[in-house]
């Protein structure tokens, strides 16, 4: 017989409960086994909602835009599939058509460094572009372009249910938000897609080469990370990894 069965307990629904903070932490939404509760439609019936494989798979070989003819691979997104932070850029460079992953040039370093920085890892938010094919010359995707893509990233968005997005650079901003207005007046603004708040921000392409503007987007992701710790104080959750 243990010392005292009632302390036993405690101890062990202590330990229970630190053990799924820290998974809800990392963007576990279900335990193994069990289904994630799914938003209920409009009329009232549970819509099964594609997984980001189901969508990835839907996309194909893509060729519903000009983009494909100079593609090497489509970059469909990377990190955790049911992160509580997603970024949204515009579309992959040489290096990211090169590995078929977006982020993983020169901007991606940057990036890479930001989320160092808050105390997280690529592996704990979910990224991606508006447009999943490689533009010829790392010129904007097209009107035509984004519009070909945009249907996918709203899938990708509602499988992967994040509390927060941050678009980088007006781009990405003014196609989920579809809005003409310009990133200035948007950047380090809380906006709405959906029901999921969306703080726009920089592009780290921009942020290389104006490094002196690093300190807004800084700011803008303290915005962030203050909103996503008040989610888990609401929730009682204790932050363990930050
Ligand atoms: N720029 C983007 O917008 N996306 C990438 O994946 C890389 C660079």
């Amino acid at each position: 017989m243990p010392e005292s069965p009632v302390r036993e307990l405690r101890e062990l629904v202590t330990g229970l409960s630190a053990w799924l903070r820290y998974q809800r932490r990392l963007g576990l939404k279900a335990l193994p086994g069990e289904v994630p509760a799914r938003p209920k439609e409009e009329t009232g019936r549970e819509e099964p909602i594609p997984t980001l494989a189901e969508i990835r798979q839907e996309m194909g070989k893509c060729r519903r835009c000009k983009l494909y003819a100079g593609a090497t691979h489509l970059v469909f997104g990377d990190g955790n599939p049911a992160a509580a932070l997603m970024f949204i850029g515009e579309a992959p460079g040489a290096e990211e058509d090169l590995q078929g992953l977006p982020f993983v040039g020169a901007a991606g370093q940057l990036l890479n460094n930001l989320l160092n920085k808050l105390g997280l890892r690529r592996d704990q938010v979910y990224i991606t572009n508006v447009v999943k094919s490689r533009p010829p010359g790392n010129r904007e995707p097209e009107a035509d372009e984004i519009e070909a893509c945009l249907p996918f990233l709203l899938k990708q968005i509602k499988a992967v249910r994040p509390r927060v997005i941050v678009t980088l650079g007006r781009v990405a901003t003014q196609a989920l938000l579809g809005t003409r207005e310009p990133l200035t007046r948007l950047r380090g603004r809380w906006q709405r897609h959906d029901h999921i708040r969306v703080m726009p921000t920089f592009h780290p392409s921009y942020l290389l080469r104006f490094p002196k503007e690093r300190h807004k987007t800084w700011g803008d992701m303290q915005q962030v990370m203050e909103y996503l710790a008040s989610q888990e104080e609401d929730w009682g959750y204790v932050s363990l990894i930050v």
